[in-house]
């Protein structure tokens, strides 16, 4: 278990445009390790999801588990997605407005309207193509994970720079105001 820093907003990397995996470097030491500490490293601080970028590696790899059972810890998610060159198309014009934080924008919480319907393709760790739907939270997730790899942080997408606020005066005065 590798545990990695996540850079914060600030950190240049965060702003790149990150290259692709070459589909023979799937196999790779460097992209498996980086893989396993993307996930180690979620798990530490108790995320949703984290690309590639936010540990300071410039590559179209990113991770999310958008319905971790937090109080069990030995459970096996079936939500857990590795996706490799990921690729989003809109299948909606149905949108979901949300408050959404990141690892990179540590205590903030602000409100960004997202695709409501997805399709997400890539690569899995072993290279098998990924296709699939995703609605609501997880199709999100996707969003805001790939964003990342874009060099694009939620703070670019807020409806309103006035929904920004900390989490815990976000729980304690906004959470009525978070279901669209
Ligand atoms: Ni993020």
């Amino acid at each position: 278990m590798a545990v990695r820093e996540v850079i914060r907003l600030g950190h240049p990397a965060l702003r790149q445009v990150s290259a692709p995996v070459a589909v023979e470097d799937i196999h790779s030491a460097d992209i498996q390790q980086l893989i396993t500490d993307l996930i180690d490293t979620c798990y530490a601080q108790d995320g949703v999801g984290l690309a590639a970028p936010q540990v300071a590696v410039n590559r179209r790899v990113v991770m999310m588990e958008w319905a971790r059972d937090r109080r069990n810890p030995d459970a096996v998610p079936d939500s857990l997605r590795i996706v490799i060159n990921p690729e989003i198309t809109f299948l909606s014009d149905e949108t979901l407005r949300h408050y959404e934080g990141c690892l990179s924008v540590p205590d903030l919480r602000g409100e960004v309207t997202r695709c409501a319907r997805i399709r997400l393709r890539g690569l899995d760790r072993d290279g098998r193509p990924i296709d699939e739907i995703l609605l609501g939270f997880a199709a999100a997730v996707a969003q805001h994970e790939c964003d990342h790899l874009d060099g694009i942080v939620y703070l670019d997408r807020l409806t309103d720079l006035k929904s920004l606020g900390f989490v815990r005066e976000h729980l304690q005065y906004r959470t009525r105001a978070a279901v669209p």
